[in-house]
């Protein structure tokens, strides 16, 4: 099917199940240099809207009937049609996948394991909202559209089930073209295009992930192109990046974990609404109330942040928007007045000076009364993990001695396995912190 397609793979690699670190993947049989080509794949090659065999119809006449939040459905329909269709052109390359029990991401689990297993790690939530824009999609926008082409839909094969399939099968293996900057149209700078649609890309899809990559997909206008981008030794495995990802995003996305520590994306979040209240606790006055609620309403329009304060490896990853709360949360009465006077302040502080302060080296030489808020919301944070019996702090954390315990780890299935992982990943990068800004 490569020949026929005209994909053009290196001899210097070979696609097995063996060797690499899940199901299929790429490994090389020779030693690879920095720039070395290892497949050509034409864009006729790949599979999308405009070249399924019901591409006129999804790109004709009906086509705004499609749009949907996730911009998906085009593709959807393409894969729920082709997949199905024993005359495709692309059954050799979908037969890959002969059904999608093998998909295990967490929008597979049972709702009460996903609450189990992963509570804290911002995954019960990604999976709910998931759960309910793919039957809005379905309901909406996917079954009135088949019902209009009868020949080649129907609702009895093209079930909700395959439909979540699907997106599931997309959400792990499907590839996004980057948008390209107009650089001539400065103007338009602060317009954001929207994001191209995904497509399939065969070949570069039976590559693993690992943070550290050493492969990348380049697009050019006739073909992609996998390019090594560091040595790859005889007998390695090849490794394209899915994207800069935490545990969480990889697990959710596409059903597996980095093992820890080797995720050098991993990140733990900080709820706002957690900072909000251990600022509130411990207030006796009702004025004083009063002056963090001010506080907190002007903070609420001044950021656009969207929920969480993310931490990396190496410090705040969202530095900018912690700064301003931080600074605000421990104005005096004073500053605070003056501020709402001058609605807002000259940012006199630089973003790079910014940033140094608030990575891990930045850290311990913060202001006591700022140190003492991130502190003890990182521990509020912890807390949200804990299953019932476990007491508080690193030593009584059982996942902690878990991870450690290589004869228990074998025991594990693969659910509680990457679970533990987005966890312990997590409560790691909180424990750090806690001992970055202790006082
Ligand atoms: C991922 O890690 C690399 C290397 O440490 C870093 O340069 C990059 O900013 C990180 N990206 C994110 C989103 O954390």
């Amino acid at each position: 099917w490569c020949n026929q397609v005209g994909l053009a793979l290196s001899n210097k690699v070979y696609v097995s199940k063996e060797g690499t670190v899940a199901e299929y993947g790429m490994l090389a049989k020779d030693n690879i240099e920095e720039g070395e080509v290892l497949f050509t794949i034409p864009r006729s090659a790949l599979l999308h809207q405009g070249t399924t065999k019901v591409s006129t119809l999804l790109e004709k006449g009906d086509k705004s009937s499609l749009e949907s939040s996730s911009g998906w459905v085009p593709l959807l329909l393409a894969l729920l049609y082709e997949h199905t269709s024993s005359q495709s052109y692309w059954k050799p390359y979908l037969s890959l996948w002969t059904d999608f029990k093998k998909l295990d991401h967490p929008m597979f689990w049972s709702k009460e394991e996903r609450d189990r297993l992963l509570r804290g790690t911002g995954i019960p939530e990604a999976v709910d909202t998931d759960l309910a824009n793919i039957y809005r999609e379905y309901t909406d926008v996917v079954l009135p559209f088949m019902t209009r082409h009868p020949d080649l839909w129907n609702p009895d094969t093209h079930t909700l089930e395959l439909y979540t399939q699907l997106v599931a099968f997309v959400m792990a293996y499907s590839f996004q073209e980057p948008q390209v900057e107009d650089v001539d149209d400065e103007e338009d700078e602060e317009e954001e295009k929207p994001p191209n649609p995904p497509m399939m890309v065969p070949m570069a899809d039976m590559l693993n992930h690992e943070s550290n990559h050493n492969a990348n997909l380049e697009f050019t206008p006739d073909s992609l192109k996998m390019v090594c981008i560091r040595p790859i030794r005889k007998g390695e495995e090849v490794f394209n990046t899915y994207g800069q990802m935490a545990n969480w995003q990889l697990l959710h996305m596409y059903g597996f974990t980095e093992p820890h520590p080797q995720n050098i994306n991993e990140t733990a979040d900080i709820p706002i609404a957690t900072l909000y209240e251990v600022a509130t606790r411990g207030i006796q006055s009702d004025l004083d109330q009063q002056l963090v609620e001010e506080k907190w309403e002007m903070l609420s329009q001044m950021t656009q942040e969207k929920g969480a304060f993310v931490f990396g490896k190496q410090g705040c990853l969202t530095d900018t928007e912690l700064h301003t709360f931080l600074k605000v949360l421990c104005m005096s009465e004073d500053e605070f007045s003056e501020l709402k006077e001058n609605e807002g302040w000259e940012e006199d502080d630089e973003e790079e000076e910014i940033s140094q302060t608030f990575s891990n080296e930045g850290l311990p030489g913060l202001k006591a009364s700022w140190k003492r808020l991130i502190h003890e919301a990182a521990r509020h944070t912890v807390r949200s993990y804990r299953v019932g019996g476990e007491g508080e702090g690193e030593c009584a954390d059982s996942d902690r001695a878990l991870i450690e315990d290589k004869a228990a780890l074998a025991g594990l299935s693969s659910r509680q396995h990457n679970a533990l992982q987005v966890r312990h990943g997590q409560k790691n990068i909180l424990y750090r912190l806690m001992e970055l800004t202790k006082s």
